[in-house]
């Protein structure tokens, strides 16, 4: 393949060159609802080894197959529980992930050796139409550098895959901002192993007993989902991220910023407008997250935000930890807590 990566619109002519390329086992970036992924050929093989290289990806970490319909998840699986349809009416074409049993055409190389697999089918327009013109199943995890934040914009994926990769289409912004949840349908009861763009309030309404794959599940587990590396989805810069009560939690990122700044250390924040707002006049170089009042706007701008500030080139990002926690503040809180280095809870005073 080519050195060079071709910036492509989102016109029929371009959707079609897109999938041929895809159809002989290149390397093309696409929007999702969610965030941008980096689309192979999943039934070749020598395509997906290509596309562990071209992210620096760990071969231990599987890939979601992305497909256009139920029926076409359905022949990637040897079992699909009946709540899967039910998911799939309620959720499909939409940001959630389902672990399946895999059925043996789907390569050992995509599962990462697993015997499940994870599909999904996209909302995004530009997704599916690459979907319908490709007619293959796509395996794509998002199109960034392993460890790195992941793509909203065609800019981002260009920032860490630009010559690396053969193709990005341009489809501007994505509209969920963070990842698909990724729901595992093998284990008794089901789990979310990654919370993402379908809450979990709404899964629990078709699936009661419902677990949560935590960071307080003991560690010898975390296998289960490779993908879900404590650390993960981060800036260059070291990021410590503050939690706790508001008022303690300011008093203490106020300490640590004339700490910092006092050992000569350049330092930038990022919160939420609330947050910012009650930290009231700062020194520093600040990313204002949205408001609180708005988790959609929060969580499609958290990746550009966390860019944003990292390309600042600061010694520090000191970042505040979202109050909320349902809804998709839960997926904005996980990324949060992957891309710091470092945790800082600060108990009630
Ligand atoms: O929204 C999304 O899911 C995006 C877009 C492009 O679809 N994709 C994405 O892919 O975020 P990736 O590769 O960055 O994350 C996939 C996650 C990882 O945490 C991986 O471990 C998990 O899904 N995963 C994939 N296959 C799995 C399996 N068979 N069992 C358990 N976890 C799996
Ligand atoms: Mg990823």
């Amino acid at each position: 393949m080519c050195g060079m990566t071709v910036v492509l619109g989102t016109d029929p002519a371009s959707i079609v060159r897109a999938a041929a390329c895809l159809r002989q086992g290149g390397l093309v970036a696409f929007p999702t609802e969610t965030v941008y992924g980096l689309g192979v050929h999943a039934m070749d093989v020598t395509a997906v080894h290509r596309l562990f290289a071209a992210k620096g990806r760990p071969a231990h970490d599987p890939l979601i197959v992305h497909v256009s319909n139920l029926d076409q998840a359905a022949v990637l699986t040897t079992g699909m529980p009946p709540v899967a349809s039910a998911l799939a009416n309620a959720f499909w074409p939409g940001p959630l992930t389902m672990v399946l049993p895999r059925h043996g055409a789907v390569p050992r190389e995509v599962t990462a050796g697993l015997e499940t697999v994870a599909v999904r089918v996209p909302a995004h327009p530009v997704a599916r139409a690459l979907l319908e013109a490709a007619g293959i199943p796509i395996a794509a995890p998002s199109a960034n550098l392993f460890s790195r934040p992941s793509p909203t914009t065609a800019a981002h994926v260009l920032e860490d895959l630009r010559g690396r990769i053969d193709m990005v289409i341009d489809g501007g912004p994505t509209s969920v901002g963070v990842e698909s949840t990724v729901l595992d349908l093998t284990s008794t009861p089901p789990r979310v192993l990654r919370p993402g763009g379908v809450s979990v309030e709404r899964l629990r309404a078709l699936l009661p007993h419902l677990e949560i794959f935590g960071a307080s599940v003991a560690s010898g587990e975390a296998a289960r989902s490779p993908g879900l590396l404590s650390q993960h989805y981060s800036p260059r810069t070291p990021m410590a991220l503050y939690s706790g009560t508001p008022d303690a939690t300011r008093l203490a990122i106020v300490r640590r910023i004339h700490q910092a700044t006092a050992d000569g250390l350049t330092v930038g924040l990022l919160a939420t407008r609330e947050q910012i707002a009650a930290l009231g006049p700062l020194s520093v170089p600040v990313v204002d997250l949205g408001s609180e009042q708005d988790a959609d706007a929060v969580a499609r701008r958290l990746y550009a935000a966390i860019r944003e500030l990292d390309a600042a080139n600061l010694d520090l990002i000191l970042a505040q930890q979202v109050a909320h926690t349902q809804g998709l503040w839960q997926a904005v809180a996980d990324r949060l807590t992957r891309a710091a280095t470092e945790r800082v809870a600060i108990p009630d005073p």
